[in-house]
């Protein structure tokens, strides 16, 4: 819950509460009582770790405990992941697992606000991840600084009605269409992640962005 999606679980019996989660050969370790996991993303876990061409330089705006980063590292043929959290919790958690996975040398964790953290990568991102609920719209910006001039692939994760996918897509594009002008969209892929709630789906959007020439 809330802003650091923080766990609500409680112990009822026994005091520790660190687990490790192993998923398609990666394991994932964090305290329950701190940290969420969302098992119902697991085919976006795996999809993450499959989509990474070779020499991509991603940037993770919500990385939490590396339920994305660790996949895409794992693959090995990604040239550098950049994650950022706030969740001081979380980050012990991704410090944990990048060293577990071996997988440590090619990430850089940037802690604090990724509306200020991500200063210094302007113009450098072959893919931007914005896995956030509700949405991530506060960082859509951000995420355009990141990309690369000539353009790139954005995974935006949010909200739509069940019977009405398109209109998060067509939602989407527009905003970013109105951040930054240089742009246009070139490809668009609607994906559904789970049922999120009784009529609500979570999607994420591929949206492949490219230089606008006109
Ligand atoms: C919902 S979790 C990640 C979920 C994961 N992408 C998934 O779908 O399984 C989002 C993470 O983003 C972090 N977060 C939210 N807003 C942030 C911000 N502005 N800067 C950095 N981290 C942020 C939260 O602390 C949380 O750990």
């Amino acid at each position: 819950m809330g802003e650091k999606r923080e766990s609500t679980v409680e112990m009822l019996v026994g005091n520790n509460d660190w687990v490790i989660r192993k998923e398609n050969g990666i394991k994932y370790g964090y305290h329950i009582t701190q940290c969420m996991f969302s098992s119902g993303n697991i085919n976006e876990r795996r999809r993450m770790g499959e989509i990474v061409t070779e020499n991509e330089i991603v940037v993770d705006l919500f990385c939490g405990i590396g339920y994305y980063t660790l996949p895409i590292l794992m693959k090995d043929n990604v040239k550098h992941v950049y994650s950022c959290e706030w969740n001081i919790n979380a980050i012990k958690a991704l410090k944990f697992n990048l060293d577990n996975n071996n997988v440590k040398i090619k990430c850089t964790i940037l802690e604090g606000d990724n509306r200020v953290t991500t200063n210094g990568l302007e113009n450098i991102a072959d893919r931007v991840l914005l896995g956030l609920l509700p949405t991530a719209e506060e960082s859509y910006n951000v995420a355009l600084k990141c990309l690369k001039e000539e353009g790139g692939v954005l995974h935006i994760h949010g909200l739509a009605p069940s019977g009405n996918h398109q209109v998060f897509l067509s939602e989407t594009t527009e905003k970013l269409l109105k951040i930054n002008l240089n742009y246009k969209i070139i490809n668009c892929k609607i994906n559904k992640i789970k049922s999120y709630a009784p009529h609500w789906d979570h999607l994420v959007l591929d949206i492949e962005i490219g230089k606008n020439n006109s």
